[in-house]
């Protein structure tokens, strides 16, 4: 049984293994129809979501499992004061698999230490988004290799969990990050001394305007409101870093403009329908790639792996 709480509970090999199995998937996915039918998984969701959510329950139906569950804890026994563990216990004699999303960093790793069957983090607070990095380096290697990429991080490194996610992910294939933030919202410390440590080069800057020509991702996010006390700091920068005609011309033609979603405005949608702009089939691989999860996650539950 093993739970995913972080991008770096999966070895190079294991990655790998997932976007080749989502790869096929996603040739013919009607052949996996009935792959895990008897299953049953539960979405928790304590935080709003609609890709992550949605996207794993479609890959659920897809491979004919039965899912359950809730995307706002305020109609759940939580609001009457039910705590985390409680739920996951109990939810554990209810599903197979349990994918949850919640505000607090570290509560996939709670949810893990008391639960019986696999714990999938959905994105817990500004901590981590396995599942997105999955997604994100399955739409990468389908344009371009792996190997020795150039990619940029823009917004709120900080907070944002799918850059924690992703830059660890790719430390695998030996990339050279560019982490441009403002300086208050700077990637942890403790994600880039673990880069660093793998050999891996990176560097912070506060604009892109310098390193733009050279980049073959740009990885934009959004600066997270949600995580702000002080609603004038989150005024001040939210606008830091716009994606917008004037702004693409910096980047290459086949520069891969990527984005986690929802944006907010730092992409305009005059971009929408620039060729280098591939965010909404980054969110529609979720699906595959959440069902190679499952699968792999499935047949080792069956004893087939
Ligand atoms: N990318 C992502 O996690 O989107 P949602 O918050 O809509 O799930």
């Amino acid at each position: 049984m093993k739970h995913i709480l972080s991008i770096t509970d999966f070895s190079r090999d294991e990655l790998l293994q997932i976007i080749e199995k989502a790869r096929d998937i996603k040739s013919s996915p009607i052949t996996y129809c009935d792959a895990a039918r008897g299953s049953i998984i539960a979405t928790l969701f304590f935080e709003p979501s609609t890709r992550t959510r949605l996207s794993f329950e479609s890959a659920a139906l897809r491979l004919g499992a039965n899912v359950l569950g809730f995307a706002d804890a305020k109609t759940t026994s939580t609001k009457k004061g039910e705590t985390l563990e409680d739920t996951i216990k109990i939810v554990n004699g209810y599903a197979d698999y349990i994918v949850m999303r919640h505000f607090e960093t570290g509560a996939a790793a709670r949810a893990a230490a008391v639960s019986h069957v696999p714990i999938v983090n959905a994105g817990d607070g500004s901590g981590e988004h396995p599942t997105q990095a999955l997604l994100d380096i399955f739409t990468i290697a389908e344009k371009i290799p792996l190997n020795n990429l150039i990619i940029a991080f823009v917004g709120d490194l900080k907070y944002g969990r799918t850059a924690h996610s992703l830059s660890q992910g790719l430390a695998h294939f030996n990339p050279k990050f560019y982490f441009i933030s403002p300086s208050s919202l700077r990637m942890p410390e403790e994600i880039l001394t673990k880069l660093k440590n793998q050999g891996i080069s990176c560097q912070e800057l506060e604009t892109w305007d310098e390193i733009a020509r050279g980049v073959q991702v740009l990885y934009m996010t959004r600066v997270q409101e949600e995580r702000f006390q002080d609603k004038a700091e989150y005024a001040r920068l939210k606008n830091a870093y716009v994606l917008n005609k004037a702004t693409a011309a910096l980047f290459k033609d086949d520069c891969l403009f990527m984005h986690p979603l929802p944006r907010v405005g730092e992409i305009n949608p005059e971009i929408d329908n620039d060729q280098r702009a591939i965010y909404f089939k980054q969110a529609h691989n979720g699906v595959w790639v959440r069902m190679a999860l499952f699968l792999a996650l499935d047949g080792e539950r069956r004893g087939l792996i």
